[in-house]
């Protein structure tokens, strides 16, 4: 196991009409003027934002809103929200929906106390100082109300990029599991597809002697073998939505991911998908795990073996762990079209002719070197072999 440190601050506050908690939580953490910020509508058409205002109303806070962030979201309105809360000296940012309005409020906090550009954290400069934030998750997906992390697209060029630091990460996340059950099916199931990625993109590591992590991370695919299938045949089951919730928060807030490399290729790959067709994050990983997985299986196949052993119940193969390696593979696939997840490149309304414009947003775009690293180092033809696959 490598050296690390973990450092993960943020007061989780879970269950039933936990919402109703948003103002003391915002005035524990420092907050008196607060910016609302939250998606393209399904926050106020449940009332749920104007539950969260009620209570910070009660608890003497003035708040603003800012709706409009798009899944997968995008720079403009970041830049809007920088200046709004500067005009309206905002001191606490509270994100109201999914991945996509925490990144953009976390993108909002970091741009709002910095004097240069926010892109500049996107392009690799560290966040070390940010406006406190708080969130209300609606979906189980991306994990970004436990993450040091947000993921934006830049509109110049429609590439997508991560930036990260411990100064974003929430002060609080709100999680009702209620609060999903008016989720689309598919929107559900892109959920479930990307907390397995997370994991998965833990599991493939280079790192040796893991066994806690390695079967932490099992413990949590299990769960999501399990309770997936469960939500999406009944999407008002509110315990399985609740395993669910908590499955994507501990999938990504790094307690599984401490002590070992990590890849992160497959993400990669999948973020030039959903800048360039904006297709759901979820959906994108369905077509892109399989791929990438098939691709560089060979660089360490027991561990894929094992997986498939461990989790997906296959049988071991000595002679041949390529063979069980494959079958685990098969089955995860499998698994994300039984939940309705696009298997293909087609069925995702991406384009076999854009692979080259794909590959150089990879690869290229930001400065990058050429390759992209994790589990193992792809260059451009790999990636167009992936994309292809
Ligand atoms: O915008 P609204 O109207 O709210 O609709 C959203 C959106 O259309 C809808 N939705 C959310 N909660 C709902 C609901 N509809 C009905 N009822 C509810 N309770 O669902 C759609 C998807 O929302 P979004 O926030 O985009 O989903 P998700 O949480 O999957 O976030 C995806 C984004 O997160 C990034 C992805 O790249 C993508 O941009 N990621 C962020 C990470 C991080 N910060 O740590 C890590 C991830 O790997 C990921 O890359
Ligand atoms: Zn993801």
């Amino acid at each position: 196991m490598n050296n690390f440190t973990f450092y993960s601050p943020t007061c989780f506050v879970f269950g039933k009409d936990s919402e109703s908690q948003a103002g003391a939580l915002v005035r524990r953490f420092g907050g008196s003027r607060v910016l609302i910020h939250f998606g393209g509508g399904s926050a106020l058409r449940s009332g749920l934002i104007d539950r969260v205002e009620a209570s910070l109303e009660a608890a003497g806070i003035t708040s603003f809103r800012l709706g409009g962030v798009k899944p997968n979201p995008r720079s403009g309105l970041v830049y809007e929200g920088i200046e709004l809360c500067r005009r309206e000296k905002i001191d606490f940012i509270l994100a109201v929906g999914g991945g996509s309005s925490i990144d953009s409020a976390k993108a909002i906090a970091a741009g709002t106390v910095y004097d240069g550009d926010f892109w500049d954290f996107y392009s690799g400069k560290p966040i070390t100082e940010a406006l406190p934030v708080g969130t209300v998750l609606t979906i189980s997906a991306a994990g970004s109300e436990g993450s040091p992390d947000s993921v934006i697209t830049l509109e110049n060029g429609m590439y997508k990029r991560g930036a990260s630091g411990d100064a974003i990460r929430p002060k609080f996340s709100i999680l009702n599991p209620a609060l999903t059950q008016t989720l689309p099916a598919f929107q559900t199931a892109a959920g479930i597809t990307d907390i397995m990625a997370h994991l998965y993109e833990r599991y493939l590591t280079n790192t040796k002697e893991v066994e806690v992590t390695d079967r932490m991370i099992e413990a949590l695919l299990l769960t999501m073998i399990h309770e997936g299938p469960r939500v999406i045949a009944d999407p008002n089951n509110y315990e399985a939505r609740a395993n669910i919730m908590w499955a994507g928060m501990m999938a990504h807030n790094n307690s599984c991911g401490v002590g070992r490399s990590q890849d992160w290729n497959s993400h990669n790959i999948e973020h030039e998908l959903s800048a360039l067709y904006d297709c759901a994050h979820g959906a994108g990983l369905a077509v892109t795990l399989p791929a990438v997985f098939t691709y560089v299986m060979n660089h360490d196949v027991m561990r894929f073996a094992q997986v498939a052993v461990r989790v997906w119940g296959c049988q071991m193969d000595f002679a041949h762990p390529e063979v069980t390696a494959k079958e685990g593979i098969e089955k995860l696939r499998q698994f994300f079209i039984s939940i309705g997840m696009p298997r293909n490149f087609a069925e995702l309304g991406a384009r076999e002719e854009d692979i080259p414009v794909l590959v150089e947003n990879l690869c290229r775009g930001d400065g990058r070197p050429g390759t992209i690293s994790g589990f193992v180092t792809l260059n451009e033809d790999d990636c167009a072999n992936i994309y292809r696959l």
